[in-house]
């Protein structure tokens, strides 16, 4: 089976020859092909010339023996459209200038275009696409509309969302309006990347963790289901991630998503019995174990394989972002010990998981 089959396989739970593995953040600065670009352009300038995006998506999908690429781009850019203004500084991540907090705040801003705002974005596609087609699936995404609720909200990135919390509770209508305007601004956006040449999407709630299941089921199911019910109308399979999710799983697998992207906190065969097996369970390996001496490392990816038991629907990924200092050729080693041992554990139990 080729390289490019495996993964939109394993996307539609079906089995493969191997357990196909990608990583998020797997275009960064781990990569000294990566920091050179970096050290020559800032950030917003590299996600905003399709040139500099389109290499810098390559660049992992030629360094290791990877399955899918994912788009280089930042959930953040849409808000820009929204008439949210941003900064990526190097010391604190994304700033927002003016966060959005008042129901005055939220009724001012505009839905985003996504020919119009993110053009350049949409063209990073086609190029990535045209180069990579038949290779391996191009990934696109967007962050959910509570994550970016919550960057607009906090005006940068937060340990508890209290100010988030807030708005849910005190103008719950005005929260509404703000999760809407976001679906707004996200349907037609991941949309235009599916026509674009994007051939799976995966939705970012990354912070969502932060809330209990009632929140959760109140101020953000019905949001993300629209977006999910919207996507399955693209006939194209989907991806629903976030950390920290252990207790909301039944209730995003209700929301919507092809796969479940999970992080570290629980092990994959909880995620399955939590989320249903209806579904893919993507992830989760820590991304600490890519720092790990060798052996430790390999133990490590080894606990997650067999902890997918050789279930159709399973992606092999970390549970959140590679991190920084991570070393390429522990990279390289996961990509390897995951094929090699998958398409052992293939050969000795070809029914394993159906
Ligand atoms: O996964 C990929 O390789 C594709 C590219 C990608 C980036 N950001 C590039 C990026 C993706 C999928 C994202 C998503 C993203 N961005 C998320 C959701 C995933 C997650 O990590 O939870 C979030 C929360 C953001 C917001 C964001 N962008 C933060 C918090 C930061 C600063 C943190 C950091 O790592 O510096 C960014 C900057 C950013 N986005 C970088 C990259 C490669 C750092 C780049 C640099 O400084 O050179």
């Amino acid at each position: 089976m080729s390289r490019s089959e495996r993964f939109l396989k394993a996307c539609r739970g079906e089995a493969a020859d191997c357990t196909p593995v990608w990583f998020m953040r797997q275009a960064g600065r781990y990569m000294k092909s990566y920091q050179e670009i970096r050290a020559r352009y800032p950030l917003i300038e590299m996600f905003r010339t399709p040139g500099l995006a389109t290499e810098v998506t390559l660049q992992p999908v030629r360094a290791f023996p990877i399955d899918a690429a994912i788009i280089f781009a930042d959930i953040l850019l849409p808000l820009e459209g929204m008439g949210i203004g941003f900064e990526f500084t190097d010391s604190h991540g994304p700033v927002i200038s003016r966060p959005v907090r008042s129901a005055g705040d939220i009724k001012a801003l505009r839905v985003a275009d996504p020919e119009e705002d993110l053009g350049y974005v949409l063209e990073a596609v086609r190029n990535v696409r045209g180069e990579i087609d038949g290779k391996v699936p191009l990934i696109g995404f967007a962050g959910a509309p509570f994550t970016l609720a919550g960057y607009a909200i906090e005006g940068g990135g937060s340990s508890n969302h209290l100010l988030t919390k807030r708005v849910m509770y005190e103008q719950p209508e005005a929260w509404d309006l703000l999760m809407d305007k976001m679906c707004r601004t996200l349907i037609p956006f991941l949309k235009a990347q599916v026509r674009a040449g994007a051939q799976v999407v995966q939705l970012f709630d990354s912070w969502v963790g932060c809330l209990d299941p009632s929140d959760y089921e109140r101020y953000v199911l019905e949001h993300t289901r629209k977006i999910f019910r919207e996507l399955r109308a693209e006939g194209i399979p989907s991806i629903h991630f976030g950390t920290g999710t252990a207790g909301l799983l039944p209730l995003m697998a209700q929301a919507g998503g092809d796969v479940i992207g999970v992080d570290w906190r629980l092990t994959l065969g909880e995620a399955w019995r939590l989320a249903g097996p209806g579904v893919g369970i993507q992830g989760n390996l820590d991304p600490a174990a890519l720092l790990a001496p060798g052996e430790v490392l390999a133990r490590k990816a080894a606990e997650v394989l067999d902890s997918a038991a050789g279930r159709p629907g399973h992606i092999f990924n970390l549970g959140h972002g590679i991190m920084p200092p991570t070393p390429e050729d522990a990279v390289r080693a996961v990509v390897d010990l995951v094929h090699e041992r998958s398409a052992a554990a293939n050969r000795t139990q070809p029914s394993a998981g159906k």
